[in-house]
């Protein structure tokens, strides 16, 4: 895989990213976000204050991104969060993997201590598969805290790993 990942422009990089933000979340299976979530929302989420995204690109242009963020400010702010979308096309080759491992590299560089992921979707088995084989571990269940497009009221996982060891 030829892949290169970098810090996302906003300017040159918001476009191609808001097509895949708007491929996920059309399926209502994965983020809280519904399909029609207005352009200056999907902007804020990837470039607001705070916020530091990631592209992974190949010579036909992004395939996928993630953002990294603290979790909480203050007295939480030693914890980070990420957020990942891969295009549908370019699912289950590695990307994600490869983008989780840069995100956890690049949240130990940042000095940060440990990363939460404060809702993942039960149902979704390879964000779950993915997030155990990088270290997570499921620190709790939220009840029916999401409402799924397909399987209607379903559970959420809160997961966390410290970063110790990277
Ligand atoms: C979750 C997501 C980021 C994974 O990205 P990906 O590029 O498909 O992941 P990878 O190819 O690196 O696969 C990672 C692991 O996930 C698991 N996995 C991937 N696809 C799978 C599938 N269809 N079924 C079961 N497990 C799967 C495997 O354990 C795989 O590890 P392995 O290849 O070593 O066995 C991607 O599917 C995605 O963007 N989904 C939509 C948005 C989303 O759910 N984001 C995460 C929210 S918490």
């Amino acid at each position: 895989m030829d892949i290169h990942i970098r810090p996302a422009v906003e300017e040159n990089d918001f476009a191609a990213m808001q097509k895949i933000f708007r491929e996920v979340i059309r399926n209502g299976d994965s983020y809280v976000f519904y399909a029609d979530t207005p352009e200056e929302d999907a902007r804020e989420y990837w470039f607001g204050q705070g916020v530091r995204s990631f592209v992974a690109e190949d010579s036909s242009g992004i395939l996928g991104m993630y953002k990294l963020i603290q979790n909480q400010r203050d007295r939480g702010s030693h914890v980070a969060n990420a957020s990942f979308m891969i295009h549908q096309k370019h699912r289950a080759r590695g990307l994600g993997t490869l983008l989780g491992k840069h995100s956890l590299a690049e949240a130990k560089k940042s000095g940060f201590l440990a990363m939460q992921f404060n809702f993942v979707i039960s149902a979704n088995i390879p964000a779950v598969r993915l997030w155990e084989k990088l270290g997570f571990f499921i620190a709790g269940t939220l009840p029916k805290a999401f409402r799924h497009e397909k399987l209607g009221l379903t559970d959420v996982y809160v997961m966390y790993r410290l970063l110790d060891d990277i």
